[in-house]
Formats: structure tokens, C-alpha cells, sequence
């Protein structure tokens, strides 16, 4: 479907989000046709830029980062429809100015009243903005016209701030015009957890605790936080990525089959298996963390976190962060969820494991069987798109030996066309008012009830463990899961 007639605003329009993942995002949707003649992307900043410097701005991020081939023709058409608004956020002539050039942007290029504000800026700046927008009337909904806000995370610090920032936004735009963006529902692999699931009759069967094990989600990440200090220090990896993304493909994992794809409906669901989860006690045994020290990663010295740029030198902010989630549910009930996450670690790789429990019995002689490990599907989420399927096989020879075998699928080889970015679908999606792949208000704040008690606790016990960088972390993750008898997979 083809986005109709809008403006897009981007506040924050000089942080590396915009640069690296938005501007390139619209250009690619104007190249697949997916934009409309009436469309204009409107920048909001405090350089002193003109029209045509911003311009500037976008053709080199698109030229550095877009996903599609640069077109002259394409590139022309879009840069016609490109605005600058200079101010601070505080500044309420800048609003002023920015309702004034929408309002020319609606004459002369058509788009129709229609405007999309997208948040790309530190969440203490949100309830600022928003009182602008709607001070300044831009954030009102006019004769069938839109208004909508996109939200980027972090969404809050904890369950208390995420619901004052929901209570400030809601007082602005009602909640079907709030888009929360979460980046991993924009990915091909995270909305084919539902396909697999609910498009086959060979895997929900077994899809409960009667055969599942434990469920390891896993987001691995080999790059460090240089940089990045001025976001990342007091925030760590569990507010970063296990409060958002960990915790949704949690939920796409575990949740119940919904209604029908409607955003109501899978919300429904996703809200019900959150409301259903808590972590694991005691959080001594069940929680690790850890922060990289130095070491080697892709031939190369790295620093660790401590000597990074702009982070405190006693910094406790964990960069690798393990907790053990329960889902109260029959379905689900006794089986451990294990999720995961760290910088600087292995190797770049995000998965789902779904770990099955042993056959009861086996009719072979023990020596045989030594190399059988667990049945598992595993829903590989990136790089290397697919999912496999591991289970035992006949070792070729006259013995009866059964080790463990791998059968992929794998998107690249399946399918010929590539997957958008998931910022342009998301994107998209907010434009055509979709809201089925962005978290609602109380899905948000479920997630920090479920990892509030762990920070808590974090907070008032010791600092986290130092791991080398290029390893899998600290050892006390791996006691964590040995504790139970169990071990992570090394993806
Ligand atoms: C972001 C986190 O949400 O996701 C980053 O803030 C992280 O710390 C990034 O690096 C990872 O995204 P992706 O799509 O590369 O897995």
C-alpha cells in the first residue's frame, strides 16, 4: 500500500538515528514507490541550516546508507518536498514557524494536513515537544486530517516514568496517533515468529511445556559503546534492549494465537503473556550482569568500558545483561525463559531457542547416544535470516550411533527479494496509520514491572562482573544457567 498524502517531521534531525536509519528509510520508501506525490520531510533543529543545507544533509545519508540504488529522478522529487525549520525545542516561534511552513507545504504540495512528528530526541525533551505541538495547534486533528507522534526509546527509566511520559503524551494525542517505536518489529524474522506459528500445524502442538525445555533469546552484539556514552552510561544493557526488544519477541514467542492480526487483537495477547511474566527468584541465582574489560575482537585490541570515551571510571552500567523470566501460564508453566544480551561479545547475532525436552526413552545403547544433545528450533533473527531445526540422526556406519544434524531454511536462498529495513516498514506503517507492530502504553509499562524488581535489586548489590571483550560474557552467566543443569547455546 502507498502511503497517503503527509508531511513527515523529524525532531532530532542531527543525531546519528536520523542519519543512519530514518533519512535512508524515507528515500528507500520514495524509491519503491511507496510515498506519495504529496509528501514533504521536514527537519527540526538548532543549526543554522537553510533549506538546501538540510537537503544536503539527507542526500548524504542516503547516499551513505540507503538500502536501494541511488536514482537521480527519485532523489529529485523527494528533495523538492524537503524543509528546514530552525529552533530549539523551548522556542515557541520555532513551532510557530514549523506550523507555517507545514501549512505552505499543505498548499503547495498537497499533503493534505496530514503530519507525522517523529521523536528522535532524549526522552526528557518528549513532554517539552509535546506541549509545543500542541500549543502551537499542530498536534489537533482537523476535518479528517491526521496528527500522529512517534515515540523512540528509551521510554522511560522505569515503570514510574514510563507512566508519567505515557500520562504526558496521552495528554496531547490520544493513544491511536502514539506510535512506539520498537525496531525489532520491523524485522522480517520477528514478524515470522507469528507466521511460523500460527500458518503451521506441525509446531504449536508441540509449543508448550508438555515438550519445551527452556526458551534462550539471545541478542549478541560484537560492537562496544565508544561513543555512545552520553546514552548508553546509567542506562546498561537490560533498559537498552531487554525492556524493549527482548521482552517483545518474548512476547511473540509465548503469547497465545490472536483473534486476528488486528492491532487490538495482537495487543490483547501480548498484554496478557506480559501481565503473565515476572522474574525468577532468588535474583542472585537467576540474574547476571556484566560489563567488558578489555581484549580482542576481529584481530583488533579493543578498550573496555571503563576506558571508554565520556564514561565514568567507576561506572557500574552493565554492557551484558542475563535474566531468567517465568510465564504463569498452563501453557507455559515450569518452563524458564533465559534471555540474554551483551556488547562486545562472540560475535553479532540475535536468536530464539526453543529447547525441547529429552525423549523419554531411548532404545539405544548409551555409548551410541553420547553425542545426542536437545531438540531445538531456532528462529535466527540476524544476521543469516532463517530458522533450524536440530535434532538426531543416524551417523552413517553399521552402528546405531545418533548424533545431532542441523536443516535450515534460510531466507536468502528462499526468497529472491530482499527484506526491507525495519525502520521503512515501521515507517510506512505509521504513515498508513497502521499500528498492529508498535507496542501500546501498557505493553510498555508491563515491561518494567517485569525488569524493575531485577534493576532494584542490581542497583543495591555490587557492580557487574568484568568480562573479556570478544568472549560470551561473565562466568556467572554461565553458572546462572548451569545452576539448573542447563547450558547456552554458542550460536
Ligand atoms: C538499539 C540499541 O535499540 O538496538 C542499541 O539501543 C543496539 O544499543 C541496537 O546496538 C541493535 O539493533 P540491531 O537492529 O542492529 O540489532
Amino acid at each position: 500500500r502507498i502511503a497517503g498524502p503527509c508531511a513527515l517531521v523529524i525532531f532530532g534531525v542531527t543525531g546519528d538515528l536520523a542519519r543512519r536509519k530514518l533519512m535512508p528509510a524515507v528515500y528507500d520508501l520514495a524509491n519503491r514507490g511507496l510515498l506519495p506525490p504529496g509528501f514533504a520531510l521536514v527537519g527540526f533543529a538548532r543549526r543554522d541550516w537553510a533549506d538546501e543545507d538540510f537537503g544536503q544533509v539527507v542526500h548524504d545519508a542516503v547516499r551513505e546508507h540507503s538500502r536501494t540504488p541511488f536514482r537521480e529522478e527519485v532523489w529529485q522529487r523527494l528533495a523538492e518536498g524537503i524543509r528546514f525549520v530552525q529552533g530549539t525545542f523551548d522556542d515557541d516561534a520555532a513551532f510557530a514557524e514549523l506550523a507555517t511552513t507545514l501549512e505552505k507545504l499543505d498548499r503547495e504540495r498537497g499533503t493534505g494536513g496530514n503530519h507525522a512528528f517523529y521523536l528522535s530526541v532524549p526522552p526528557d525533551a518528549f513532554p517539552v515537544v509535546c506541549g509545543q505541538l500542541s500549543r502551537s495547534g499542530l498536534a489537533a486533528e482537523r476535518g479528517g486530517s491526521w496528527s500522529r507522534v512517534v515515540i523512540e526509546k528509551p521510554f522511560g527509566h522505569d515503570l514510574e516514568s514510563a507512566r508519567e511520559l505515557n500520562s504526558v503524551v496521552g495528554e496531547v494525542f490520544s493513544e491511536e496517533s502514539v506510535f512506539r517505536i520498537d525496531h525489532y518489529l520491523g524485522k522480517e524474522t520477528v514478524q515470522n515468529i507469528l507466521a511460523l506459528r500460527f500458518a503451521n500445524q506441525m509446531f504449536e502442538p508441540v509449543w508448550n511445556a508438555h515438550y519445551v525445555d527452556h526458551v534462550q533469546i539471545t541478542m549478541a552484539e560484537d560492537i562496544g559503546l565508544g561513543g555512545r556514552a552520553g546514552y548508553y552510561d546509567g542506562i546498561g544493557a537490560a533498559r537498552d534492549v531487554i525492556q524493549n526488544h527482548l521482552l517483545q519477541l518474548l512476547a511473540f514467542t509465548a503469547m497465545e494465537e490472536p483473534v486476528s492480526f488486528a492491532a487490538s487483537e495482537l495487543h490483547a495477547e501480548k498484554i496478557k503473556v506480559l501481565s503473565a511474566t515476572r522474574p525468577a527468584e532468588p535474583f542472585d541465582e537467576t540474574t547476571a550482569r556484566g560489563q567488558y574489560a578489555s581484549g580482542w575482537q576481529g584481530g583488533e585490541k579493543v578498550v573496555g568500558l571503563l576506558e571508554e570515551k565520556g564514561f565514568a571510571a567507576d561506572s557500574t552500567t552493565e554492557t551484558y545483561a542475563a535474566i531468567t523470566l517465568e510465564v504463569d501460564t498452563r501453557r507455559w508453566a515450569g518452563v524458564p525463559f533465559y534471555l540474554r544480551t551483551g556488547k562486545r561479545l562472540g560475535r553479532r547475532v540475535t536468536e530464539i531457542a526453543v529447547v525441547f525436552k529429552r525423549a523419554p526413552h531411548l532404545p539405544f545403547d548409551k555409548t551410541m547416544t553420547e553425542e545426542l544433545g536437545q531438540n531445538a528450533l531456532v528462529i535466527r533473527v540476524q544476521p543469516d535470516e532463517g530458522i533450524t531445526m536440530r535434532f538426531g540422526s543416524k551417523v552413517p556406519g553399521s552402528e546405531m550411533e545418533v548424533r545431532d544434524v542441523n536443516m535450515d531454511f534460510s531466507y536468502g536462498q528462499a526468497f529472491t527479494v530482499s527484506s526491507p529495513e525495519a525502520y521503512e516498514r515501521l515507517i510506512l506503517d505509521v504513515l498508513l496509520g497502521v499500528p498492529s507492530l508498535f507496542p501500546v502504553d501498557e505493553e510498555v509499562e508491563l515491561s518494567w514491572k517485569i525488569l524493575d524488581p531485577v534493576l532494584e535489586h542490581w542497583a543495591a548489590n555490587g557492580r557487574p562482573e568484568p568480562y573479556e571483550s570478544g568472549t560470551w560474557g561473565p562466568q556467572s552467566a554461565d553458572e546462572m544457567l548451569r545452576r539448573t543443569g542447563r547450558e547456552w547455546r554458542r550460536p
